[in-house]
């Protein structure tokens, strides 16, 4: 079966950079992605590249190079669910903030509004794609809802999950490690994975695409994110240790690293680990075994996440404590807002749950960030319903220079790790502090000898005091 014509439900951070790059390797194929946000979907059509939606290094240049030639952005549902062959879902499915498993298993409202409108909206055989990431066995539930129609259309699942990561996706997704495919063994199911492999055979490696049944696929989803997310807490579990004994984490990290059965990557210690992903992939591995009773397995697995909650309250301690356990009025500087850098995403960003705690304390908080706007920040602190609009509007701005967010500063905290701050004058940020000024390196970017020559105090992430 060859595709000519792909839909692509969703056009947010997943989406659309994967959209941008199928129809960018394969002109031969009419890609359209579809939302029902109007106002982004105009954001993509945006003539002016650097308006797109998802800030992303390279997109813009691979959306120019697709669109209006087989790249489309469209409100229109229904009429490019209706002429594609193959529809992808690239929802967003955030965890649930009601009812039963509430805080842990994730919406699925959505992919199911989704599955409906797909049913609705086909009549022709369709292969389905789930593109979201979603809790196992999601696919059955697609494809009950699909196959109940009454219309005569058939559909195959396939799961296909994503695994890029921002401020690295149009790399991840031209150069990935690996595609997974997960569909049915049946004669319809191989024939639907062979037209996804076809497809991704344009750029990347047969050996590199690998198939499997669809409960393996997406349970590898979730794993894949899991034990990502358990080498940071594992990290920054240690951070506290070599804070209060003699060792260095960047020192000890570089060293266990260099065990090619353990490996260098992703062992970076940090105020803790954001984004869309990894909390809310864990939350649901974590019921998911709940609900199969399997007890040791949740907790093992939670365990990351309260480990990552520490790191983050441990951090707003330390600032309080060495401002001597008051922060009240005082201004503090945050450097980064964006859950890491080169994104413009600050979904979980520890920058909100740090700014949380020290608002608490009645602190002035003044963010840069290059990426992030001051409408994103405040929805970001109102989200949590801690206290009201007004009181986080007065205690929390945002300001469009470096500089200016650290003048008269009692303090400055690194929260994301953006290449440009270790660039920065720190002789001039020092001298329009507050004395003693302090610097809290919550991603150890910065050159900490050369801050205390200047005079700063350094507090870091797994390093001695002084
Ligand atoms: C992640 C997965 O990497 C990706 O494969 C999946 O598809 C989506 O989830 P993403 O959340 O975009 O991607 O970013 P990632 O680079 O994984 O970083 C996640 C968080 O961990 C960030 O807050 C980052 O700062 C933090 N991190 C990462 C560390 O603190 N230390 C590290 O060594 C690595
Ligand atoms: C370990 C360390 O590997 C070594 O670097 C250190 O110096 C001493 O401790 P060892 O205990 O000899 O070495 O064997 P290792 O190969 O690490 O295996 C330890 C246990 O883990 C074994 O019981 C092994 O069967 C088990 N294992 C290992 C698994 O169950 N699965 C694996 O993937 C790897
Ligand atoms: P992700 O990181 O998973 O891509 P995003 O929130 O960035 O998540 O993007 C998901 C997009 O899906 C949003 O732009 C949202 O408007 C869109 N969306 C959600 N439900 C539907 C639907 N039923 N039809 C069309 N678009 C939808």
């Amino acid at each position: 079966m060859k595709i000519s014509k792909i839909c692509c439900i969703g056009a947010g951070y997943v989406g659309g950079p994967t959209m941008a790059v199928i129809a960018q390797k394969c002109p031969e194929i009419k890609v359209t992605v579809v939302d029902i946000n109007e106002a982004r979907i105009a954001a993509w059509n945006d003539e002016n590249l650097d308006n797109l939606p998802v800030y992303e290094p390279g997109l813009d240049k691979v959306v120019g190079e697709a669109r209006g030639r087989n790249l489309f952005f469209s409100t229109q549902v229904d009429a490019a669910i209706q002429e594609a062959e193959m529809v992808f879902i690239s929802v967003n499915t955030p965890t649930k903030t009601y009812g039963e498993g509430k805080g842990q298993a994730a919406d699925l409202k959505w992919i199911e509004l989704c599955a409906r409108q797909i049913a609705a909206a086909s009549d022709s055989d369709k292969i389905v794609v789930e593109k979201s990431t979603l809790p196992v066995r999601t696919a059955e539930a697609v494809k009950d809802i699909l196959s109940n129609t009454g219309n005569g259309v058939k559909f195959q699942i396939l799961s296909n999950p994503e695994f890029l990561a921002e401020g690295t996706a149009v790399e991840d997704l031209q150069q990935a490690d690996r595609v997974l495919i997960g569909g049915e063994n049946s004669p319809e199911g191989k024939e639907a994975i062979q037209a996804l492999v076809d497809i991704y055979a344009h750029w990347i490696p047969r050996e590199r695409i690998l198939t499997t049944n669809v409960w393996s696929s997406e349970l590898s989803k979730l794993t894949a994110n899991a034990v990502l997310a358990q080498r940071v807490s594992s990290i920054n579990a240690l951070s506290e240790l070599c804070e209060v004994t003699e060792a260095d984490i960047d020192e000890v990290a570089r060293a266990i690293g260099a065990d090619s059965r353990i490996g260098g990557k992703f062992l970076k210690a940090s105020v803790g680990f954001g984004g869309s992903c990894f909390q809310k992939d864990i939350l649901n591995l974590v019921y998911i075994s709940r609900s199969y009773g399997l007890t040791e397995v949740a907790d093992y697995w939670e365990q990351v996440i309260k480990m990552n909650d520490h790191q983050k309250g441990r951090f707003a301690r330390k600032i309080v404590k060495s401002l001597y356990n008051t922060v009240s009025g005082k201004k503090i500087a945050f450097l980064g807002w964006a859950f890491k850098k080169d994104t413009n995403d600050t979904r979980e960003s520890a920058a909100i749950y740090v700014a949380d705690q020290l608002l608490n304390e009645k602190a002035q908080i003044s963010v840069f960030d290059p990426k992030v706007k001051y409408q994103q920040i405040q929805s970001d602190i109102n989200y949590l319903q801690t206290r009201g609009k007004e009181e986080n509007g007065a205690l929390l701005e945002s300001v469009a220079d470096p500089y200016e967010a650290c003048k008269d500063s009692h303090a400055v905290a690194i929260l994301t790790e953006w290449d440009e701050f270790v660039q920065y004058d720190w002789k001039k940020i020092y001298d329009s502090m507050l004395k003693p000024a302090k610097i809290f390196d919550g991603r150890n970017i910065l050159d900490h000898e050369q801050l205390r020559e200047i005079g700063f105090r350094v507090y870091a992430i797994g390093k001695p005091l002084e």
